[in-house]
């Protein structure tokens, strides 16, 4: 796997993740900034914890650097506990992990010592816990850190690896810590593990997002006040359900959602073209408010102020319709392709309306008339038309909220369908 598919492929599962990271006294710790910018550029939070032994070999100030957050090293530190103290700190993760696990560290989870912040942490978390052994071999061989192992990993904790190679000390065999790259690797499968099922794997999905801008000149353009939220919403809900999501984004001030293949543009006639290149794909849902119309002949040149003169006029010329495009059948039609309406007045029967004229399989109407707030807010509040069942009406609800039920339809729709 290229390093690229490889942040792919492990961002769906490490986005938005908290991950304490012990590092022990080992020489592998010198490999931890590299784990920690890994973990990192896919999207995890990394606090880190550093013993006396692991800051003999990586300064404080490194692992600072790389996880931009404050090092946490000791037990009696009135800052560190007033900021934090080790109770929360271990409670704070997702999972809590230990790179390099020493003989030394292994020994005390084992045995339950709690003599400094790290083994505090590890006796008083309620998270779970992997460990990635790192010693010389004769060590890693030892009946009582085998045991030690042995003993933690009834109690659930993770192992991961250790490698077989040469060892810093001259010696071959067991007992080199994991590469960063396949620690994280480990982690990532360990997350996707418990996730719930994924009943969207291997379908491919376009969410068109956002506004688009259309240009009047190069400093000018014609834009609306949609904010993308919704739409990412959708794009993150259908990646969490276990789609591949090409998101077609205009124009917005939103973060990418994690584990979504973002292609951004400007307007609406790029944005066809993003879609049509995304294609073949199982599910479009059209959620991006496009411009309906684009300035005919946006010239390379600023228009200029005549003194005395007439206003410019602006000419506009009708921009593609996405979803009308893309419903059209053919070998190229994703088998359920999701429109959004977006009305201020009778908006059930506009969205009936527009559901037969766009050729669509399903309408999101929701009510955008002043004071609704749905525009750049957080919250919706929409009906859901099928064709031949019932109208749905949902509760008012976060965007994020819509979004999941929107995916959950969705999945329903396919694992009904078994198209
Ligand atoms: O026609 P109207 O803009 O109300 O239709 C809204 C639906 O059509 C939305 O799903 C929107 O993303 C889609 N649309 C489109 N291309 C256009 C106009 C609207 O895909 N040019």
């Amino acid at each position: 796997m290229t390093e690229q598919n490889s942040i792919q492929t492990d961002s769906a599962a490490l986005a938005a993740k908290r991950i304490l990271l012990i590092v022990a006294g080992g020489i592998a710790a010198f490999k931890t900034p590299d784990l920690v910018r890994r973990l990192r550029e896919r999207g995890a939070a990394v606090r880190v914890v550093l013993t006396d032994g692991g800051a003999q070999f990586v300064t404080p100030l490194t692992l600072q650097a790389v996880s931009e957050d404050k090092v946490y090293r000791d037990l009696w530190s009135l800052t560190d506990e007033s900021e934090m103290g080790h109770i929360q700190l271990s409670r704070s993760a997702d999972v809590i992990l230990v790179a390099p696990a020493t003989a030394n560290i292994l020994a005390r989870m084992a045995h339950g010592l709690a003599d400094d912040l790290a083994t505090t942490v590890l006796l008083a978390t309620d998270k779970p816990v992997l460990v990635a052994p790192a010693m010389n071999v004769r060590m890693y061989e030892h009946a009582a850190t085998q045991a030690n192992l042995a003993l933690l990993a009834a109690r659930g904790v993770g192992i991961i690896g250790p490698d077989e190679g040469a060892m810093a000390c001259g010696e071959y065999g067991p007992g080199r810590m994991s590469e960063p790259l396949s620690i994280v690797a480990h982690l990532a499968q360990w997350f996707r593990d418990r996730l719930g099922p994924k009943p969207l794997a291997g379908r491919h999905a376009i969410v068109t997002s956002g506004p688009t801008h259309e240009p009047i000149d190069p400093v000018r353009y014609i834009a609306n006040r949609s904010s993308g939220k919704q739409g990412h919403a959708v794009a993150a809900a259908l990646a969490t359900l276990g789609a591949r999501v090409t998101l077609v984004s205009g124009p917005v001030r939103l973060p990418d959602p994690p584990g979504v293949a973002v292609v951004a543009v400007e307007t609406a006639r790029q944005m066809l073209d993003a879609c049509q290149a995304a294609l073949p794909a199982d599910i479009l849902v059209a959620a991006a408010a496009v411009a309906d119309w684009h300035v005919a002949g946006a010239g390379e040149k600023k228009l200029k102020k005549q003194e005395g003169g007439a206003p410019p006029a602006l000419l506009l010329a009708e921009n593609p319709d996405i979803l009308a495009t893309l419903s059209i059948n053919g070998p190229q039609r994703p088998a359920l392709v999701v429109g959004f309406a977006a009305e201020t007045n009778n908006v059930l029967a506009y969205a009936q309306a527009k559901l037969a004229r766009k050729g669509c399989d399903w309408i999101v109407a929701n009510d955008v008339s002043p004071g609704t707030g749905t525009f750049g807010g957080d919250r919706n509040s929409v009906h859901l038309i099928r064709r031949e069942q019932p109208v749905e009406d949902w509760p008012d609800l976060p965007k994020t909220d819509v979004a999941a039920r929107l995916a959950a339809r969705i999945a329903d729709h396919f694992e009904n369908g078994k198209k």
